[in-house]
């Protein structure tokens, strides 16, 4: 999908050929002079449009603008949250109209606030994006243009771009999760990274079962060993700034598939364990921006990938193996394999003495029920970099919350026959799957986002969400 940025105002937009306009009119709006205004001021006045978000005034064909049907549609307070709500209801009213909207033009009625114009591009993207790649009879997206016309473009021009770019690594990240197990397998995984490659700036290095065992990576390949797929450890490198200039280090779980090993899942809504490369997803997002945007930053991508089977060769309870780092543990319970595999990817992490690590895993259920599916879990015992992670994801409009880090809370990983246990109770099982993590991060700043309740929907709306792309994304440019 293509966007793009003009200066109009509500003259300027009645005069724009377009399949259909949206015009966003926040409460208070002063309409002006022009035509197109004055019918937004008429219909005000009787009372016909509200401005609280998401209700709407539909005009077909109106004297006033060029565009086969208008839109207006209460934006609330303006603020990015209440654009992105408005919006949805816009493109959902127009979903499915005959013809089919091509070419969109969606007009801020007033200067907008900041944040509001990314609001309006993921908003925009969010409700057009169709999967299609494993469904080739469906419809693809018919929205092929977006023209967003703001009073001022220069002003809004770096917003913009970022969320342009945020968009492209959104959709990539959709793409990836969205696959089956069987169509996005740890090998289709770093295909998918390497093609990453083509842009510059970045270089991808994918590592196989032999070189990992060389790594002695015995957790990553502990839960590996049950599936008939070989694993791939993907390495990718962002360098947009001088060597010398530490990077920020990504880590993304990349379950393809998650049964649960022999500690196997119940069997209703497993089919949703193809989401459990979210985190690796949105890895592969964040460079695609990166590939976009040109920074002048370092970033590395780390993705341990494979997929967790029960199988004769699959690891047991009770097995201990010996990870990365040398700490032993012992695998109490087969289907918390996420922090195994991450467990030896931190460790990896280590040789980039990276000025900060944040890695990202659907990794708990119980984090979904702590935060639902409204806030990603953030941990980190680093004040600092919470901060910074939380603020991103405002201003990204993803949100993320603070979790606590309490040494009390390792108290249940003490094992009887390795240094640590790969579970402890159930409760706080969002912590002490964080505490588990932190054994293995002590050489550099660390932060954890467990998204297991924010990378996908379920339900009648089930598909990834790209998140926590948006919320990286911002995070990394601010280091820029
Ligand atoms: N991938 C799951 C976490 C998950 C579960 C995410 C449901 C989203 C929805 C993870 O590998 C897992 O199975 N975790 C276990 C840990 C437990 C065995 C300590 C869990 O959350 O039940
Ligand atoms: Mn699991
Ligand atoms: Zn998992």
């Amino acid at each position: 999908m293509n966007f793009e940025l003009k200066s109009l105002d509500l003259g300027g937009a009645s005069t724009v050929a377009a399949d259909a306009l949206v015009l966003l009119v926040p409460a208070g709006a002063k309409p002006g002079r022009d035509p197109l205004s004055a019918l937004v001021g008429r219909a005000l006045k009787a009372g016909d449009l509200d401005t609280r978000a998401g209700k709407l005034l539909a005009l077909y064909r109106p004297d006033e603008a060029k565009a086969a049907r208008v839109l207006l549609v209460g934006a609330g307070d303006g603020s990015p949250r209440q654009i992105r709500q408005a919006l949805a209801a816009a493109l959902a009213a127009l979903r499915g109209g005959t013809p089919a909207v091509k070419k969109l033009v969606l007009c801020f009625a007033m200067p907008p606030q900041a944040g509001a114009v990314r609001a309006a591009v993921t908003a925009a993207a969010d409700a057009s994006y169709v999967y299609t790649t494993t469904k080739p009879k469906a419809e693809a997206r018919s929205l092929a243009r977006v023209t967003l016309g703001v009073p001022k473009a220069a002003a809004v021009k770096e917003e913009f771009a970022r969320a342009t770019a945020a968009v492209a690594g959104i959709e990539l990240a959709k793409e990836w999760a969205n696959r089956p197990g069987n169509h996005a397998t740890p090998t289709a995984l770093a295909q998918a990274a390497r093609a990453l490659a083509k842009f510059p700036k970045i270089r991808c290095q994918v590592l196989g079962p032999s070189e990992v065992a060389k790594l002695k990576m015995g957790a990553f390949m502990a839960v590996a060993q049950g599936s008939a797929q070989p694993l791939r450890f993907i390495v990718l490198h962002y360098q947009g700034a001088a060597k010398s200039q530490a990077p920020v280090a990504l880590v993304g779980k990349g379950i393809t598939f998650d049964t649960g090993g022999i500690s196997i899942k119940p069997a209703g809504e497993m089919d949703e364990m193809k989401f459990d490369m979210g985190g690796a997803a949105s890895v592969l997002g964040v460079f695609r921006a990166l590939g976009e945007l040109q920074p002048a930053i370092n970033v590395v991508g780390l993705i341990p990938s494979c997929e967790n089977m029960p199988d004769g060769r699959a690891i047991k309870p009770g097995d201990v193996v010996t990870s990365m780092s040398g700490q032993t543990i012992e695998i109490l319970n087969t289907d918390a394999e996420g922090r195994l595999i991450l467990c030896d990817a931190l460790t990896y992490a280590e040789r980039f003495q990276p000025k900060a690590v944040v890695d990202i895993a659907t990794l708990t259920g119980a984090c979904v029920i702590a935060l639902g599916a409204v806030r990603s879990g953030l941990f980190s015992p680093s004040d600092e970099l919470a901060h910074k992670l939380l603020q991103a994801g405002e201003t990204a409009q993803d949100l993320a919350w603070r979790m606590p880090l309490d040494d009390d809370y390792a108290e249940g990983l003490k094992s009887h026959f390795a240094d640590v246990a790969n579970v402890a109770g159930r409760a706080g099982g969002a912590v002490t799957a964080a505490k588990f993590l932190q054994r293995f991060t002590a050489k550099f700043p660390w932060a954890h986002l467990d998204i297991a309740g924010t990378a996908w929907k379920s339900g009648a709306a089930k598909g990834a969400t790209g998140r926590p792309v948006g919320l990286l994304l911002e995070f990394l440019l601010n280091k820029a």
